[in-house]
């Protein structure tokens, strides 16, 4: 008899990663997967508030979950947290490469500098994670990689200057269908989420002040006139991480109250 479907987006027994998530998107699909049954592992540069949120998961979801310094930009990073990981818990089951930062700046003025940062972490932060851990999950024939993208990889923001932003995104978008791609027959599935404006503490010098003109814009140019808010991410996240997505790879799942419908 075939498995019941909800019994499918349990994640009891497994082990999941989330990089970035001492607040925001991550902390709230952290949240989620710890929910339904999963351990956690959060990665982050900020490791005190990591800490704080790994403990506030442990007590909340009766799951085992833990804090490690993780700067996703750094391959000895990824390899620890992944030998980490598997040493504590003997296996990893979901990666979710959330980390990431945005920077507004118009093309023609921004520094080297600050166009590489953001590459480094939104772009070649998700490729060194994902091969890092996506090495371990290979070996174990099993594993769910959920990359936090944006609908930033698939339109371009307005009024808000931010290409290289936008151009790391597009570029998690199309790593995701390439690893997708490699690792699809060796039991390793890979897929992107694309929010679109979340209210969390990256966009709050913006929501925080409703006459800002670029809230007004975005707020006019979305179909559900609001953001969204970051528990509105934990059902895609339990199911690209869950079994319940077990023909899914490759896919982008947008999330962003239809501003890209139109
Ligand atoms: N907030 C939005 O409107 C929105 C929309 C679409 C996509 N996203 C994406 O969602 C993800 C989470 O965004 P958020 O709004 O929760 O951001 P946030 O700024 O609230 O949180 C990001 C977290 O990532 C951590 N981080 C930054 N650089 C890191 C690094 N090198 N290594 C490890 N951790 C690092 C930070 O310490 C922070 O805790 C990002 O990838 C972002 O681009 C956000």
């Amino acid at each position: 008899m075939e498995e019941s479907i909800m019994k499918r987006f349990s994640l009891e027994g497994r082990v999941s990663i989330v990089t970035g998530a001492a607040q925001g998107l991550g902390l709230a699909m952290a949240q989620a997967l710890a929910e339904a049954g999963s351990r956690i592992v959060i990665g982050e540069v900020n490791v005190d508030k990591a800490r704080d949120a790994a403990r506030e998961i442990s007590r909340r979801y009766g799951v085992e979950a833990e804090a490690m310094r993780c700067d996703v930009t750094s391959p000895e990073d990824a390899a620890a947290l992944t030998d980490a990981a598997r040493e504590r818990f003997g296996r990893i089951d979901v990666l979710i490469n959330n980390a990431g930062i945005v920077h507004h700046e118009p093309a023609e003025d921004v520094a080297y500098e600050n166009w590489f940062k953001v590459i480094n972490v939104d772009l070649n932060g998700v490729f060194i994670m994902s091969q890092a851990v996506g090495r371990a999950m290979l070996a174990a024939g099993r594993g769910s990689i959920i990359n936090i993208a944006s609908m930033s990889g698939l339109i371009v923001n307005t009024p808000q200057c931010q290409a290289s932003y936008n151009a790391a995104k597009a570029g998690v978008i199309h790593l995701t269908r390439s690893l997708a791609t490699e690792w699809a027959t060796r039991g390793v599935r890979v897929n992107a989420i694309a929010p679109g404006y979340m209210k969390t503490a990256m966009t709050a010098s913006f929501f925080e002040n409703a006459e800002h003109p670029w809230v007004k814009t975005w707020m006019d140019m979305s179909p559900m006139k609001r953001p969204g808010t970051p528990d509105e991410l934990g059902g895609l996240a339990i199911y690209l991480a869950s079994d319940a997505s077990s023909f899914t790879t490759g896919g982008v799942f947008v999330a962003d109250g239809g501003y890209s419908a139109w």
